[in-house]
């Protein structure tokens, strides 16, 4: 009678942890993820070759040094289910298997990265992770899988939260610590369910290589960079350590100009976004590289406080941006909008911003003073005791550290 009793209270307890267990793998991405996706470029043109050279190349081009993690493999590895149902990859693009490429990622200092979906099929039509996601997540284990982009194609009237969980207690009952990169384009507003889930969630839909336009492709569309920008603005308070918004993946050095290049990552910067660069690496402009290894920018995306930046205000088509930094330390950026040059002055006699968010005051009206430091010139631009002056070309950036000495 008093074993039955013990047991019975054994059972009730295990079941009330039951729940506890379920989560997500903890300590992950404590800064936004940076590395590099084959999708914006490649498309499903990947292969072993293209992987192990853009390992090669995120090493000799600085990347890795400049904080650049993440090989991620996108869609299209994957062409079937053997009799098993385990998944195959393509053997004529990926004739090692995916595990030597792991490894070989590896031997580079860096981490690999797989995709898959939670509908039946991929967006390019390969099998997906439905009904497979325990099957799946051992096999990236064993493999060697440090992140997972997990997409939405084909996941018919599937409830995202419930599926983006399943995968995630996959993945840990796998009991390999794997990023978990939810690319469900916020149609189900992941930000107000998915800090529990992953640690990074997509916002929108596919971002494209134009600074500021829509391109419509009848039943989707694809967004331009600004107006991705636009979209995070009310998501700012559910970015935090170790759970980010994602505004997709960078479009640096696939196209656009030097200037809406440095724009676009800039902006990305200051709002906390993972830093994914989506470009083909092994063939990088001195350009491209020199704005995608800046550590100056990637230090304010990677401030351990995790705060995603805010606008504080539009002036002639000039937006202010603030990002609040850790040691009591600021960004400053300004954004031209407009396609044409802006002499603008940051006068900081009149200049105090409060954010409510992070309850942190950057007041230069008073007596205290901040250094200037220019993210891009990098060159002091004096103190704010003075108004600064500058003409700020089209679609460009003003990027300041501001700082006590
Ligand atoms: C979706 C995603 C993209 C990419 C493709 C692959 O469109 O949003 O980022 O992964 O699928 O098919």
């Amino acid at each position: 009678m008093k074993n039955s009793k013990l047991f019975l209270i054994a059972v009730i307890v295990s079941c009330m942890l039951l729940p506890l267990q379920a989560q997500k793998f903890p300590g992950l991405a404590q800064t936004p993820p940076m590395g590099w996706n084959s999708w914006n470029k490649f498309a499903c043109n990947v292969s072993e070759k293209l992987i192990r050279e853009s390992a090669d190349a995120m090493v000799s081009s600085g990347m890795k040094d400049a904080g650049y993690e993440y090989i991620v493999i996108d869609d299209c590895w994957q062409i079937s289910r053997d009799s098993l149902g385990f998944i195959v990859c393509d053997p004529v693009r990926f004739p090692s298997g995916i595990k030597a490429l792991a490894d070989y990622v590896h031997s580079k200092g860096l981490k690999f990265g797989i995709y898959s979906c939670a509908g039946d099929k991929t967006c390019a039509g390969r099998p997906a992770g439905r009904g497979h996601e325990y099957q799946d997540a051992l096999m990236y284990a064993k493999w060697g899988v440090d992140y997972l982009k997990y997409d939405w194609c084909n996941t018919d009237k599937l409830n995202a939260e419930g599926a983006y969980i399943t995968m995630r207690d996959a993945l840990h009952d796998a009991g390999r610590p794997i990023v978990f990169s939810l690319c469900e384009w916020g149609n189900n507003k992941p930000w107000l369910w998915a800090k529990e889930v992953g640690q990074l969630w997509r916002t929108t839909g596919d971002i494209t290589n134009c600074f500021d336009c829509f391109e419509d492709h009848g039943t989707w569309k694809q967004n331009g960079v600004m107006q991705i920008l636009d979209m995070q603005t009310p998501l700012r308070q559910y970015a935090g350590p170790g759970h980010w918004n994602d505004p997709d993946m960078l479009e640096v050095g696939n196209g656009m100009p030097e200037n809406e290049d440095r724009a676009h990552f800039t902006m990305w910067c200051m709002i906390a976004a993972p830093l994914l660069s989506g470009n083909d690496l092994g063939n990088m402009s001195e350009q491209t590289k020199k704005i995608l290894t800046n550590k100056d920018i990637i230090a304010i995306d990677q401030d351990v406080l995790g705060i995603q930046g805010f606008k504080s205000s539009v002036k002639d088509s000039v937006e202010t941006w603030l990002k609040p930094l850790d040691n009591g330390e600021w960004a400053v950026c300004l954004l031209n909008r407009s396609k044409t040059l802006k002499n603008v002055t940051l006068d900081w006699k009149t200049f105090s911003v409060t954010d409510t968010l992070s309850n942190r005051v950057l007041d230069t009206k008073g007596k205290e003073f901040y250094q200037l430091r220019d993210i891009w010139t990098k060159k002091s631009v004096g103190d704010t005791r003075k108004p600064l002056k500058t003409t700020l070309s089209g679609h460009d950036v003003l990027c300041l550290k501001v700082f006590k000495k």
